[in-house]
């Protein structure tokens, strides 16, 4: 896939949002690839985002995230990205978010959905949607849901070169004035990657084989509810989702265990708001922070309940699509 023409030197800054998964993905059925074992659906969120600025041609391959130069690993999976687009010059990345890093808040999705939009507007490569969504599913699974805006599906796909495995949005984010609220319990980087979550609980959870199993019909159902904007059906098969993907890797050896008290509290005031009457269902991805689903008229309450019980969280809405913010011109070389 990789391009045939690519700039020798261009810049350009895109943004992206993070997405939550409302039926997850958890296992890979490709490591390589990032193919699912299972399909997943997915809200793209603002206003949390993203912005990175690819330097197509610079003096060396450099990235400095939230201002400060990285050395670790991450870089290696950006330049490991720029290099599918094709034979490239060294680039220089500047990205930042404006939400807490690597916390199971999806900082990757929009992170490497960011990267394949800006690469391709710097590059000049000109990639197609899909392409760009199969690049970003290589560098971090669930990117390939934060390229487009509103309700996202990811299919797992057939083809063993994963080209039919990548996020189509259902709705766009006007289609359905949800509200996301975010209970950050814990900022700091998770305990374990969501990987090596995932295949721990592959190879070891006895579990796994039943949430592969039943996790299909979840995506076709969810689909419906989100197309018929039934909050009731969506709420109840986004939050056995979570809780059935997470019982797959508690029951891996050793567990993966990502609550902490503070998650068991934020669960604890969804299900007592959903007994009173208030339509809230609960989700939570490889990290303890609790997301829960509900209606714009009840967001305030949801969260003055969380305050109550000493839980700050953070309100966010549909959000759109990765998109191009500032390009700079660009000189096109055959290579
Ligand atoms: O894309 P990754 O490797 O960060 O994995 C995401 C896994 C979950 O957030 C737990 C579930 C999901 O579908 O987003």
């Amino acid at each position: 896939m990789p391009a045939d023409r690519t700039a020798t030197h261009g810049v350009a800054t895109a943004v992206a949002h993070p997405n939550i998964a409302l039926c997850k993905y958890w296992g890979k059925r490709d490591a390589a690839l990032n193919l699912p074992s299972t399909p997943s659906l997915s809200l793209t969120l603002a206003p949390f985002r993203t912005e990175t600025t690819v330097v197509w041609g610079a003096e060396r391959d450099r990235v400095v995230f939230n201002g400060v130069e990285n050395t670790g690993g991450e870089g290696r999976k950006i330049f490991a990205t720029l290099d599918r687009f094709g034979e490239r010059p060294p680039c220089e990345i500047h990205t930042g978010n404006d939400f807490p890093t690597a916390a199971g808040l999806a900082s990757s999705a929009s992170g490497f959905a960011a990267l394949v939009v800006a690469a391709n507007a710097a590059s000049g490569a000109n990639l197609s949607d899909v392409e760009l969504a199969v690049l970003a599913r290589q560098g971090s699974g669930s990117a390939t849901r934060s390229l487009q805006g509103g309700w996202v599906e990811w299919a797992m796909g057939e083809r063993d070169d994963g080209l039919d495995s990548h996020g189509v949005a259902i709705a766009p984010a006007d289609h359905w004035d949800v509200r996301m609220l975010v209970v950050l319990v814990r900022s700091g980087p998770k305990e374990i990657g969501s990987t090596e979550g995932m295949n721990h609980t592959m190879r070891t959870s006895p579990y796994y084989p039943a949430w592969v199993e039943h996790a299909p019909k979840d995506v076709v159902e969810a689909r419906e509810a989100v197309l018929a904007r039934d909050l009731e059906k969506l709420g109840a098969i986004t939050e056995r989702s979570a809780l059935r993907m997470h019982a797959s890797m508690i029951a891996a050896d050793p567990a993966v265990m990502y609550w902490k008290p503070e998650t068991m509290r934020a669960l604890e005031v969804v299900r007592t708001a959903r007994k009173s009457g208030i339509g809230v269902w609960a989700t939570m991805d490889a990290g303890p922070n609790v997301k829960a689903l509900c209606s714009a008229a009840d967001a305030a309450t949801m969260a003055a309940l969380f305050a109550e019980a000493s839980l700050s969280a953070q309100v966010l809405h549909p959000g759109g699509a990765a998109r191009v913010v500032t390009t700079a011109p660009w000189r096109e070389t055959a290579r």
